[in-house]
């Protein structure tokens, strides 16, 4: 059996519980598509599934490979996912599966876009999971359109600086909060108004949104009741907004986990080579250094992307 390097979990904890390890290569079932993996991108799941607070990823699932969104070369396919075939250069979301972080990874035929050409690979593996949240938030669950009013927290990370971009390119006017360098980041991304949140209440300067889109939570969220419209919706990506509080402002809420859609890969890889939309990748690690990549997303302020390169060590 072929062997590949792998970076594991066999029990939840910090830093110290994840493990490069050697296991088999996994066959492609008849749908399912195996991907030769160039980059991978950190994401705050990794180190909430690590730590064991994410809760689709128990411990029936133990070991667990990190890593959710890559970017990679076709090497097998399955029976059924002949719409791929080996060479094929690709991006994708593996969803609850088993990562990224490892020299292959298995993914459902479906769960894959062709990169967009235009940026490196580096790039390209920064896409999947952040651009597929912004995108369902904004348009699946918030069903944003041109001329309404959308504001966006935390507009600087890795989900946020997609979701700028996208609902400008809908026509909608972009409300963004960030902080520090984050405040010229979000700009040159186009927002229209930026809230420097360590500075000043948001409450303050948005009012009569359409949507929230919550990549905050908390006590952000709550706060965030007082300037949806009437009609309008809060959409979360962490805890569940309260449905007693949609009520009684005329609005609706909700929390989504986000799903690998490979056609809306393939409509954001599109946006990415006509130039509409763009990357930012603030860091990249060698393979060995995921660890390292980790520690860099959790110690926040992250402007964009970091990103693994698999192919260096
Ligand atoms: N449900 C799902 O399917 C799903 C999918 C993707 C992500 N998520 C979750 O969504 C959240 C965002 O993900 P991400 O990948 O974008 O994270 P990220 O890249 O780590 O970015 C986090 C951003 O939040 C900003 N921030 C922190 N506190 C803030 C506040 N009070 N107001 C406004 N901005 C604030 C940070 O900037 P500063 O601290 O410098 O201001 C940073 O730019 C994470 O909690 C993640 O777990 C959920």
């Amino acid at each position: 059996m072929r062997q590949m390097f792998a970076y594991r979990i066999h029990e939840f904890g910090g830093p110290e519980v994840l493990k490069r390890q050697k296991i088999d290569v996994p066959m492609p079932a008849d749908h399912e598509v195996l991907v030769r993996v160039r980059t991978a991108s950190a994401n705050p799941v990794d180190i909430k599934t690590r730590a064991g607070k994410y809760p689709l990823i128990g411990t029936d699932k133990l070991p667990y490979t990190l890593g959710r969104d890559f970017s990679g070369v076709v090497e097998a396919v399955g029976n059924a996912a002949l719409q791929w075939k080996a060479g094929d250069e690709v991006y994708g979301f593996v969803g609850q599966g088993q990562g990224a972080y490892a020299e292959f990874v298995l993914v459902d035929a479906s769960a894959l876009g062709r990169r967009p050409t235009t940026v490196d690979w580096t790039a390209a593996g920064a896409v999947p999971l952040a651009a597929l949240t912004a995108w369902q938030g904004l348009f699946d669950h918030g069903y944003l359109n041109a001329g309404e009013r959308v504001l966006i927290h935390a507009g600087a990370g890795g989900v946020g600086h997609f979701a700028v971009q996208f609902a400008k390119i809908r026509g909608a006017q972009v409300f963004v909060t960030a902080s520090g360098e984050g405040i010229q980041f979000v700009r040159g991304l186009g927002a229209d108004h930026v809230i420097d949140y360590s500075q000043q209440r948001f409450e303050d300067a948005a009012r009569d949104m359409d949507l929230v889109f919550d990549l905050v939570g908390g006590e952000t969220q709550q706060r965030s009741w007082a300037v949806v419209k009437s009609g309008g919706a809060l959409i979360s990506t962490l805890n569940e907004p309260s449905q007693i509080e949609a009520t009684s402002h005329g609005a609706r809420a909700a929390r989504y986990t986000a799903r690998p859609v490979g056609k809306q890969l393939a409509e954001i890889g599109r946006l990415i080579d006509e130039g509409r939309a763009n990357v930012k990748v603030t860091a990249t690690f060698p393979f060995d250094a995921i660890p390292d990549a980790l520690a860099t997303l959790e110690k926040g302020h992250v402007r964009g992307k970091v990103v693994v390169d698999m192919t260096k060590s």
